[in-house]
């Protein structure tokens, strides 16, 4: 035998709570997609072209890299060389990989076999004070670590 339930005691609609839920969960997903649109999210901003953000790890992207040596001034290839082989007294960058070339880097590269190459770009941490820069900036000055390792992505890879 069925009991019917009289339609006066049946709960109309969803209960404040869930409703509440509901709103809170849309809030919450609402807030994040804005988030993202404004490029505050790393994950889904373009990495190194806003603001030095912190990449937590991220594998450097030699194709920043790439686009990054072509925004920096002086331009790396206007002493390196367009295609970085290399002119009159500036040293070739096609095999910063193994080791500097310059007699001058040679302990940098020594003590600093991973770092040696971010180090002498940025130029102004204490690892390379006094060293004869032999006319290279520094670029610590407008370029982020990430945005070094970028770029030190990009020499590895040529
Ligand atoms: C004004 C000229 C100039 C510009 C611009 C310049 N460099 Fe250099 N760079 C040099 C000189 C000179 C040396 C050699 C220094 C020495 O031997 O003491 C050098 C050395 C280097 C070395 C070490 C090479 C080796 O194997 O010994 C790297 C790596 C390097 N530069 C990267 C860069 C990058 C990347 C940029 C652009 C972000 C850049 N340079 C821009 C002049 C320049």
């Amino acid at each position: 035998m069925t009991i019917h339930t009289p339609i006066g005691t049946r709960s109309r609609g969803l209960p404040p709570w869930a409703i509440g839920l509901t709103v809170f969960v849309f809030l919450v997903g609402g807030v994040y997609l804005a988030s993202n649109l404004a490029g505050e999210n790393p994950a889904f901003a373009i990495p190194g072209a806003s603001a030095p953000v912190a990449s937590g790890g991220v594998e450097a992207d030699p194709a920043v890299g790439e686009a990054l040596v072509a925004q920096t001034q002086p331009q790396c290839s206007s002493c390196h060389g367009a295609d970085f082989t290399g002119q009159a007294s500036f040293p070739s960058l096609l095999g910063v990989a193994d080791g500097p070339v310059s007699e001058n880097l040679q302990d940098l590269g020594a003590e600093y076999p991973d770092e040696w190459i971010a180090l002498w770009i940025d130029g102004t941490t204490p690892e390379t004070e006094g060293l004869d820069r032999g006319g290279m900036p520094a670029f610590g000055d407008q370029l982020s670590p990430e945005q070094i390792d970028a770029i030190v992505a990009f020499l590895k890879s040529l």
